[in-house]
């Protein structure tokens, strides 16, 4: 019998990167990219690309799985739903968030963390912290040990009453991630001003979900990515502000650059491909399923983030899967109860639908190139956060993590998808593609049709130095 000389080979792929795509054999060996050229010898098994594109699997450098929230609130995705969901949308690296909660030590968030994890995942997961209560043992000890260990990015949050940082706050976590060489990923939303609007809109009995928009328009998103552009450049700092809705916050990030200031940026479908008029435009309560935080706009924004994504605004294209039922438990209606916008917990689910939908409305429809897809989705994020070259790309030595595509006439519904979650915030949306593959250190995870994955194959990886931040000496 004759050795093979790979496990799989992917034959006559249309192979796309950041920078380039080009066609040839992906031979692949004990989980890795071994090689790449034209007429490998055989594999153990052999799949024919012919026709095909072959990108990255997909970095999802924002997503939040089974992070605790205060009861009678839950997230209805937890690592097993949420990454077989990944997998199925060509997502193969996901970085969820471990959140310390005010008064809870930042290693005893990071440890439950990894319990929620453990033996769940069907992808490889790196986490983020999220910093609520920078004591002096978090901001002196806790933070530059665990930036030491491969948690080496952490975001902080301007706006909600548990998490939310003052500028003061800001500047010490700034300091540490400087200092330690950590990515910080900014929330930015005015919280006071949400607060004054929101209490405005209660007294005048608007509460429906639609004014969640209206008590947070871009102006406070405006003034606080401002405010954290200005934070970092005292600190002197590298920032990445997440999620980033439209048109003002674009501003001000652009004209950081201008001013020679690292400031990286994230975007989400949400922002291309929703509205406000998606909360709602009387006072249902179905918009619901559509609130999230910054809330999205108007199509004149989604232009604005269509350029952004296309002329290297932004670094990171994420989901930001907050996944939360609309029917109880415990999601968009506690209890069953139909609550005023201030009470109905933000976000939406996306992390099955964020490949697909940008390939479709990007890349089919004429709107971005291959190259640019397979930056935003895969190799930026895995620069941002420390997890290039082995996450992120097709190159030799990197992990054998593919997306085949299948370019196919389809219409997505909540019912073919793989979360937890009762809804999609895209059902009935026509799309001209799906995975038709994806693949896991050489493992088909998803054929097209069913999820061959198993829950705890996934690793945990720690997150070297982030390549956008200077290198430290
Ligand atoms: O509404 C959102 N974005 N929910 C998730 C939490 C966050 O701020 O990213
Ligand atoms: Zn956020
Ligand atoms: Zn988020």
């Amino acid at each position: 019998m004759t050795a093979h000389a790979f496990d799989l080979v992917l034959r006559h792929a249309r192979v796309a990167t950041a920078s380039d795509v080009f066609e040839a054999d992906i031979g692949i060996r004990a989980g890795r990219i071994a090689q790449l050229g034209n007429d490998l010898p055989r594999g153990e098994r052999e799949i024919d690309a012919a026709g095909r594109v072959v990108t990255p699997g997909g970095v999802d450098a924002h997503c939040h799985l089974d992070q605790p929230m205060a009861p009678p609130l839950r997230m209805a995705d937890d690592f097993e739903t949420g990454t077989r969901s990944a997998a199925c949308g060509g997502t193969t690296t996901v970085i969820p968030f471990a959140a310390q909660a005010k008064g809870q030590s930042l290693r005893a968030a990071v440890a439950d963390y990894h319990h929620r994890a453990e033996g769940r995942a069907s992808v490889d997961y790196a986490f983020h912290l999220i910093v609520s209560d920078p004591t002096p043992t978090v901001l002196n000890e806790e933070l530059p040990a665990l930036i030491n260990e491969g948690y080496t990015s952490f975001k902080v949050y301007m706006t909600y009453d548990d998490l939310k940082l003052d500028d003061g706050q800001i500047l010490d976590v700034l300091d540490v991630a400087r200092r330690h060489g950590a990515m910080a990923m900014i929330h930015a939303e005015n919280a006071d001003c949400i607060e004054w609007l929101t209490k405005r809109l209660e007294a005048a009995g608007r509460t429906a979900p639609r004014f969640h928009a209206h008590a947070r328009p871009m102006l406070v998103e405006r003034e606080a990515t401002h405010r954290a552009i200005a934070l970092a450049e005292l600190v002197d700092v590298p920032i990445l502000i997440v999620h980033v809705s439209g048109r003002e916050a674009v501003e001000q990030i652009r004209w950081a650059r201008a001013h020679g200031l690292k400031v990286f940026a994230e975007t989400c479908p949400q922002y291309l491909f929703l509205t406000a008029a998606d909360l709602g435009v009387d006072d249902s309560y179905q918009g619901a399923r559509c609130v999230c935080s910054p809330p999205p706009r108007d199509k004149a924004n989604q232009e604005v983030i269509w350029d952004g994504l296309n002329d290297g605004l932004f670094s990171v294209f994420s989901s930001d899967h907050a996944p939360f039922h609309y029917d109880s438990p415990e999601g968009k209606k506690p209890g069953g109860e139909e609550v005023a916008f201030r009470h109905i917990p933000n976000g939406i689910p996306g992390i099955e639908t964020r490949m697909p939908l940008l390939y479709s409305e990007g890349v089919l429809a004429g709107r971005m190139t291959l190259e640019k897809f397979v930056e935003l989705t895969a190799t930026g994020p895995a620069k941002a956060y420390g997890l290039h070259p082995r996450k992120g790309s097709i190159a030799i030595g990197a992990d054998a993590d593919l997306v085949v595509w299948d370019e196919r006439e389809l219409v997505l519904s909540n019912a073919m998808l793989h979360h937890a979650v009762d809804h999609t915030p895209y059902e009935g949306m026509p799309l001209r593609a799906w995975p038709g593959l994806t693949i896991s250190r050489g493992e088909v995870l998803w054929d097209g049709q069913r999820f061959l994955g198993r829950a705890g194959r996934g690793r945990f990886l720690n997150c070297g130095a982030p390549s956008l931040l200077p290198r430290r000496g």
